[in-house]
């Protein structure tokens, strides 16, 4: 079977754009680093088939793996995860020869933490760049905590809220939601303490109690607070929301990180395209 290379818009180019940028100041930074020299890795564990086709256009576009690959100087080493077997032959096929790259078929939660994350150890002066960039709620929780707790590890993170409000927030209150859809939910956020954050009630002066459904923005506010607070990370930006055509919010690009500079230049990215509209 020939693999069908996914389509994607505008707002993921602007995706790949900023992880780019990033990706090359921290490999260029990591790379000086001496006393002790450091091995920094990149991760990208909803890594696609390495390529994709613009909506708009028809062409052929370089996804994150591709991109990351070509950075000079390069990292150490590059994992790349996906959990379809045919996006997982061309990620072969265009890295043929490069010992540098692992490729792992299956699910990233359990790949991660089970095959990834224990060699970024701080301890061994492993540092890693990962991008968990799911289309929607694939991710677990436990992997942003871990990577949290690791300390050696800083993540950019696609916040899925139009899945998000698709699956399970597109009420004012939980009743009428799929059981499944709410597991996912659990699972992505950690916990069931979304329902708090997502809605709350009113009293009008009739004694009537309204339900209201909370912003996408309030909901991915209360999102940056766990990644600070549970997950530990020390620094989280303000996320980027990426919309579509239609002007509508797609998801929140969440830069996590235990270090200041990397935080300051992510922050200096996301301005530039946060004042672009
Ligand atoms: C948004 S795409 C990735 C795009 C890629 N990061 C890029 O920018 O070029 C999400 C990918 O995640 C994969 N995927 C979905 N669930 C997964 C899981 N549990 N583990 C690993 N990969 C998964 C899909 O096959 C798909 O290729």
């Amino acid at each position: 079977m020939t693999l069908k290379f996914d389509e994607i818009g505008y707002w993921s180019q602007i995706k790949l754009d900023i992880i780019e940028k990033y990706a090359s100041s921290y490999s260029l930074i990591l790379s000086k680093w001496v006393n002790p020299s450091l091995h920094h890795i990149y991760v990208d564990a909803f890594a696609g088939a390495g390529e994709h086709i613009l909506k708009n256009t028809q062409n052929r576009i370089s996804g994150s793996p591709q991109r990351a690959l070509a950075i000079t100087p390069p990292f150490k080493e590059y994992y790349f995860i996906d959990i379809n077997g045919e996006k997982v032959a061309n990620l072969q096929k265009i890295t043929l020869g490069r010992e540098d790259v692992h490729i792992l078929e299956g699910d990233c939660n359990k790949k991660l933490i089970e095959e990834v994350f224990p060699y970024i150890k701080y301890g061994d002066y492993r540092r890693g760049l990962c991008l968990l960039d799911p289309y929607g709620l694939d991710l677990r929780w436990e992997v942003i905590e871990k990577a949290g707790k690791m300390q050696s590890i800083e993540i950019f993170l696609n916040f899925p809220v139009m899945a998000m409000n698709r699956s399970v927030l597109w009420t004012k209150n939980t009743a009428g939601i799929g059981q499944s859809d709410i597991i996912r939910m659990n699972e992505f956020w950690g916990d069931d303490s979304w329902r708090d954050v997502a809605y709350s009630s009113t009293i009008d002066m009739f004694g009537d109690i309204h339900n209201n459904k909370e912003s996408n923005k309030s909901i991915a506010m209360a999102f940056k607070d766990r990644l600070k607070c549970i997950a530990g990370f020390k620094n989280v930006s303000n996320p980027l929301p990426m919309r579509n055509s239609l002007n509508n919010i797609v998801y929140y690009l969440f830069f996590a990180s235990q270090n200041d500079t990397g935080n300051k230049i992510v922050n200096d990215i996301f301005k530039k395209y946060r004042n672009q509209g």
